[in-house]
């Protein structure tokens, strides 16, 4: 599949649509709002996991690869739906959590029932001289090892001691795998997401020096290669799919072999260096405002080397893990549409692959929670925890960096109408709502002159025709501006220029665009005699032939 003409829409499923009542988002929920989806002209929608799944992390917690959780339907409601999609034209990208199941998984259960084959589908260590086998942290918080006491060994878990880790060095278990991707390529699946899938070769089991978390002994291992070549080879490489990595902690070097066609691994990847911009000393829970000229560092090595090593991209901002960009890189308040606006042109003017998170093309925001317990995820509450015992924050603190910093942000129901529950539901919603969809909501933002939606449905038209955004190379601009981000995108002797304006107040700007004309931008004219771009302004232009 041409990775290039594709714009992927993520659906969190919990919080798109209810349809029944249970104020959880469903299925046919989705598939109700399928001529919305095509009218905006995204070409796959990704959804987060929709198996069986005890949610102690919301789906990444699977219990059965193929079949869907009863609560968002059944698999006739699954077929319809990809039926549906694919008559607009839509594909659908699966989530896969490869890297670990459920503890409640049959393989689990089995194992813990003594069977040999189940426990060696798992990871099991003795401890050492009384003490765990490693010192890794577990990425939600506490150690990375459950102990089992019929064993009398640890069971290792990167994320929630319910999340075992596979071993993938055990051929049966890429086996079921293949078969997994050849279930849902037979149902129509068109795409799938690998979960934190560089982390699926553990190359040692050593203590991490001082300073270290020990991601080096399971990060972007030599056989994550051989391993995701096998998946294409046997699944993935005779279907027409779309395929995208999730790198946790990973680097160009690597995402471009992940992803350069002749390697057969993946199409794309995601990395997440580039939203650890405002992560005070490295750490994810405290505030600080966002490292412009790291960002656009970030933005230049990534683009300018996955072009030169033949890799490809996914960009995005907003994701399911991540607050929403409008309130961590925009002004909602004061800008919101000419911030939303250039956010978004960032990323559908860059070479790659451009992903949105539901909720984005109306301008969704960070959710305005009065307290902890309007939180349901599992990392924001150890993380409360933490804040609370280990750094002794007081409450206020702690809330303030939950809204900034929460998963929660990129999970709140989608606002579809300024009525009960957004119009997301007749009942008692999963997770709060945000109190502006008084305005901010679909229904609201449709009737909207230059409204959001519409700069994305434009954006969304031109990245899929435009040949210069789809596979120009990429020249940086202003690489020191302390306000701009500027970029060329070229391709036999054509020119977009791009120039976004990352702050609330104008910005001094040195170049000449006599020579250019507007292909698209957020502020209604355009003056190329302009001695400063306004506060967000974000300009595509094309140069006059
Ligand atoms: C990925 C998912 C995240 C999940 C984690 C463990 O990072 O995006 O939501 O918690 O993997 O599966």
């Amino acid at each position: 599949m041409d990775c290039s003409k594709q714009v992927v829409y993520q659906i969190y499923p919990k919080s798109f649509q209810d349809t029944t009542g249970n104020g959880r988002g469903d299925l046919n929920g989705i598939t109700s709002h399928l001529d919305y989806l095509q009218d905006l002209g995204i070409t796959m929608i990704w959804f987060n996991p929709i198996f069986p799944s005890p949610q102690k992390d919301n789906g990444y917690d699977v219990s059965n690869y193929t079949a869907i959780n009863p609560d968002y339907g059944t698999m006739d409601d699954f077929e319809t739906l990809v039926r549906e999609a694919g008559k607009r034209g839509i594909g659908i990208m699966l989530d896969m959590v490869f890297n670990h199941t459920s503890t409640e998984h049959e393989w689990f259960q089995k194992a813990l029932a003594g069977n040999r084959k189940y426990k060696d589908y798992y990871i099991w260590k003795k401890g050492k001289d009384g003490h765990l086998p490693t010192n890794w942290p577990s990425k939600f918080g506490g150690p990375a090892w459950q102990y089992v006491e019929k064993f009398d060994e640890y069971c290792l878990h990167l994320f929630d001691p319910t999340q075992a880790d596979l071993n993938l060095a055990n051929p049966d278990v890429r086996n079921e795998l293949v078969n997994v991707l050849k279930f849902w390529i037979e149902k129509g699946v068109k795409g799938f997401r690998f979960d934190v899938v560089n982390l699926i070769d553990k190359m040692a089991f050593e203590d991490a020096p001082e300073g270290s978390e020990g991601k080096e002994f399971y990060t972007d291992g030599p056989k994550v290669n051989d391993y995701l070549h096998q998946l294409h080879v046997e699944a993935l490489g005779n279907a027409d799919v779309l395929t995208v990595g999730e790198m946790s902690a990973t680097s160009v070097e690597k995402c471009s072999g992940y992803s350069k066609p002749e390697n057969e691994e993946l199409s794309m990847c995601f990395n997440f260096h580039h939203l650890k911009v405002d992560y005070k000393d490295k750490q994810k829970w405290t505030l600080m405002p966002f490292d412009f000229q790291e960002l656009k560092d970030l933005f230049f090595e990534w683009d300018v080397k996955m072009e030169e090593e033949g890799g490809w991209n996914a960009l995005f901002w907003n994701c399911h893990d991540q607050p929403r960009a409008l309130s961590r890189f925009g002004d909602p308040v004061h800008y919101p549409k000419e911030s939303a606006k250039m956010l978004v042109s960032v990323i559908f003017t860059r070479r790659g692959t451009p992903y949105f998170l539901y909720g984005d093309e109306i301008g969704m925001t960070n959710l305005n929670s009065r307290s902890v317990a309007d939180y349901d995820d599992v990392e924001s509450h150890n993380a409360a925890d933490m804040l609370k015992h280990e750094q002794h924050k007081s409450d206020d603190e702690i809330l303030a960096i939950l809204q900034a910093k929460s998963r929660d942000n990129g999970r709140t129901p989608m606002q579809w109408t300024n009525g009960t529950n957004g119009g997301f539901t007749s009942g008692q919603p999963w997770l709060r709502l945000n109190d502006n969809l008084e305005t901010v909501n679909a229904e609201s933002v449709l009737q909207e002159e230059d409204s959001i939606y519409d700069y994305y449905k434009k954006l969304i038209a031109l990245k899929k025709t435009n040949p210069i955004l789809q596979h120009g190379t990429t020249r940086t601009l202003l690489q020191t501006d302390k306000n701009l981000y500027a970029y060329v995108r070229e391709l036999d002797s054509e020119e977009i220029l791009c120039v976004h304006n990352f702050f609330g107040h104008p910005a001094p700007l040195s170049l000449d665009l006599h020579e250019y004309e507007r292909i698209l931008s957020n502020y209604s004219d355009f003056d190329p005699d302009a001695l400063a771009l306004r506060p967000y302004e974000s300009l595509i232009l094309k140069k006059k032939n």
